[in-house]
C-alpha cells in the first residue's frame, strides 16, 4: 500500500525520470546539429535509461497498488554553447534528480514503507554512478579545451558507449 503522499512523491519522480529522457533526447539533437555523432550517440542511450528509470517508477506504482499517474512534462532546453556546456548543465540535472531520490528515501523511512525503501535503494545507488559518469565526461571536456582534435577524439571515444537494460526489467507488464 502506498499512502497518497507517497504515491504523489513516487509520481512526481516518475515525471523527473521521463522529463529526463527528454532533456538527453534534446541534447543528443544538439550534438547532431554541432556534427558531433559519438556525443549524440552517447546521449542517445542515455536517453534510453532514462526512459528505464521512469519505467521502474511506473512498475514500482502498479505493483504496490497506486495509481501511476503520467505528468505534464516541462520542455527541455535545446541550445547550448558548447559540449562543455551541455555536461555542466547535465551533471546540474543528475544533482537535482540526486537530491529528488534522497527526499523520497526520507519520506519512505517515515512512513516506514519498507518496500519502497528497498525499491528506492536501487536509485541511491545509480544516481552515484549517474553522477560519476557524468562527472568524468565533464572533467575530460575542461581538460581538452579548446583542442579541437580532442574533441573529436572524445566524440571517437563516446560513441563506444554501449546499454544494457537494467536486469528484471519488465516493461511490458506481463
Ligand atoms: Fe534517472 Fe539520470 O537519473
Amino acid at each position: 500500500m502506498l499512502s497518497q503522499k507517497l504515491q504523489d512523491a513516487l509520481n512526481e519522480q516518475m515525471k523527473n525520470e521521463f522529463f529526463s529522457a527528454y532533456l538527453y533526447k534534446a541534447m543528443a539533437a544538439w550534438f547532431e546539429s554541432e556534427d558531433l555523432p559519438g556525443f549524440a550517440h552517447w546521449m542517445r542511450l542515455q536517453t534510453l535509461e532514462e526512459l528505464c528509470h521512469g519505467e521502474k517508477f511506473f512498475n514500482f506504482i502498479c505493483e504496490a497498488g497506486g495509481r501511476a499517474i503520467l505528468l505534464p512534462i516541462d520542455g527541455p532546453q535545446t541550445d547550448y554553447e558548447s559540449p562543455l556546456a551541455v555536461f555542466e548543465y547535465s551533471l546540474k540535472h543528475e544533482q537535482f534528480v540526486t537530491d529528488r531520490i534522497n527526499q523520497l528515501m526520507t519520506l519512505a523511512k517515515q512512513e516506514n514503507n519498507h518496500a519502497a525503501e528497498i525499491f528506492l535503494q536501487w536509485f541511491v545507488t545509480e544516481q552515484v554512478e549517474e553522477e560519476a559518469s557524468f562527472g568524468l565526461e565533464l572533467k575530460k571536456l575542461k581538460r581538452l579545451g579548446s583542442d579541437g582534435r580532442g574533441l573529436l577524439m572524445l566524440d571517437r571515444e563516446l560513441s563506444q558507449r554501449t546499454f544494457m537494460p537494467p536486469t528484471g526489467m519488465n516493461i511490458t507488464g506481463a
